[in-house]
C-alpha cells in the first residue's frame, strides 16, 4: 500500500523548507566570546583558535564596533594579565586589564551592545586554578567567594551590563548578586555558568588565556562529571534560586540533553557554550578538506538552538553576522 502521511511534501521546496523551519538562529542569539591581553602592541593570533585574536584594548574596540554594525547584541570579555598571582587579584585590580577594556568598550558603546565580563581567576592565578587554594591544593570555595564578589563589583563599576561568574564554586551566584545589591548595581545582570562540565574541549581556550594548570592538574573538583544531568539540573536550580538571571549549559553540543532539559526546566533564559573544542575540531577538519566549514557550522549552531538555547556563546559569530544573515 501507498503511505497515507507524507512528510515529503513539506521538503519539496526551498520556500516550503524554509516556512516550516521550526527553529532559526539569528545573529541576535549571538554573543562572541573575545580576548584582550595586556602589554601587548598589536593582536596576537591564537593558533589553536584559528581566526581568533588576543586584543589590545584599541583592537578589541574597533572588533567590538564591527560586531555592533552587524547587528551582534552580546560580547563576553576575558582578560589576560602580564603578571599572576596566588589569589588572582588582577581580576577584582580596577586597573586590571579587563577593566580598563569593560571602560573602554562601554565608554564607546554604551547600551548598543551588551557588555558582559566572564567571571573567574584562572586567568590571574599563577596555579591556573579558578580559585584560592588551601594547605592542601583544593579550592577553597569560601575564600574564592570573597574574591569573585570583589571582582564583580570591580565588572560592574568599569561598566559591564552582565557578570558571568564560570567558577562552579558553590554559591558563588547568591554571594556576588548580593555583593552587586549592596554595591547598588541592581541592573547589572548575572549570566551563571551553571551546568559547566569539567571538558576536554576547552583546551584551545587555555592557549586563549595563557593557563596551565599547576602539575598537571584538573579542574574536576568543581566543574561537573560529564557523566552526569541531574547533577546539572541541581545547578541550575540552585542558581535559579540565588538569583540568576540567565542559567548556561557548557559545552554545548556533546551536552545537547542537558540544554533540552533545562529548556523544560526554567523560562528563564537559556545560554549555551559552543567552546574553543569544538570550534577548533570544526577548523581543523575544515582546513583538512575534510568537512564544509559552513554546512557543518550552521548545523553546529541550528542544533544548538534547536535542542532550547535562546543564546549562543560561539567564536563563530562574526562569521555568521557577515557570512549568513
Ligand atoms: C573559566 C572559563 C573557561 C572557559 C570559559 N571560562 C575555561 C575553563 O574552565 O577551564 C572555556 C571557554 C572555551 O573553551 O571556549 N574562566
Amino acid at each position: 500500500m501507498f503511505p497515507v502521511s507524507r512528510p515529503r511534501r513539506l521538503r519539496a521546496t526551498a520556500a516550503l523548507r524554509e516556512l516550516t523551519a521550526e527553529s532559526r538562529v539569528n545573529v541576535s542569539d549571538l554573543v562572541a566570546p573575545l580576548f584582550v591581553r595586556e602589554g601587548l602592541d598589536s593582536p596576537q593570533p591564537i593558533t589553536s583558535l584559528p581566526g581568533v585574536v588576543q586584543h589590545t584594548v584599541p583592537s578589541l574596540v574597533e572588533e567590538v564596533r564591527a560586531l555592533v554594525a552587524l547587528g551582534v547584541k552580546g560580547v563576553i570579555l576575558f582578560g589576560v594579565p602580564s603578571t599572576k598571582d596566588d589569589i588572582g587579584s588582577g581580576a577584582f585590580d580596577p586597573n586590571g586589564i579587563a577593566q580598563k577594556a569593560l571602560r573602554n568598550l562601554r565608554d564607546t558603546f554604551q547600551d548598543d551592545i551588551a557588555i558582559m565580563a566572564d567571571l573567574c581567576v584562572d586567568e590571574y592565578t599563577s596555579h591556573g586554578h579558578c580559585g584560592v587554594l588551601d594547605a592542601h591544593g583544593h579550592v577553597d570555595n569560601d575564600k574564592t567567594i570573597d574574591i569573585y564578589c570583589r571582582t564583580a563589583i570591580a565588572q560592574a563599576t568599569a561598566g559591564a551590563h552582565v557578570v558571568a561568574p564560570s567558577g562552579m564554586m558553590d554559591g558563588q551566584v547568591g554571594a556576588i548578586r548580593a555583593a552587586l545589591d549592596a554595591a547598588g548595581f541592581l541592573d547589572v545582570a548575572i549570566m551563571a555558568y551553571s551546568a559547566k562540565y569539567a571538558s576536554a574541549e576547552y583546551g584551545p581556550f587555555r592557549d586563549a588565556v595563557d593557563v596551565r594548570i599547576a602539575g598537571g592538574g584538573d579542574r574536576k573538583g568543581y566543574q561537573q562529571d560529564w557523566r552526569n544531568s541531574r547533577e546539572a539540573v541541581r545547578e541550575v536550580l540552585e542558581d535559579i534560586e540565588q538569583g540568576a538571571d540567565i542559567v548556561m549549559v557548557k559545552p554545548a553540543l556533546a551536552y545537547l540533553d542537558v540544554v533540552a532539559e533545562i529548556r523544560r526546566l526554567t523560562p528563564l533564559p537559556l545560554a549555551a557554550y559552543h567552546v574553543s573544542g569544538e570550534y577548533s575540531m570544526l577548523k581543523a577538519a575544515a582546513a583538512n578538506g575534510w568537512i564544509d566549514h559552513d554546512a557543518t557550522a550552521l548545523e553546529h549552531l541550528g542544533a544548538i538552538k534547536r535542542a532550547g538555547a535562546d543564546i549562543i556563546l560561539t567564536y563563530l559569530t562574526r562569521w555568521y553576522a557577515e557570512h549568513v544573515s
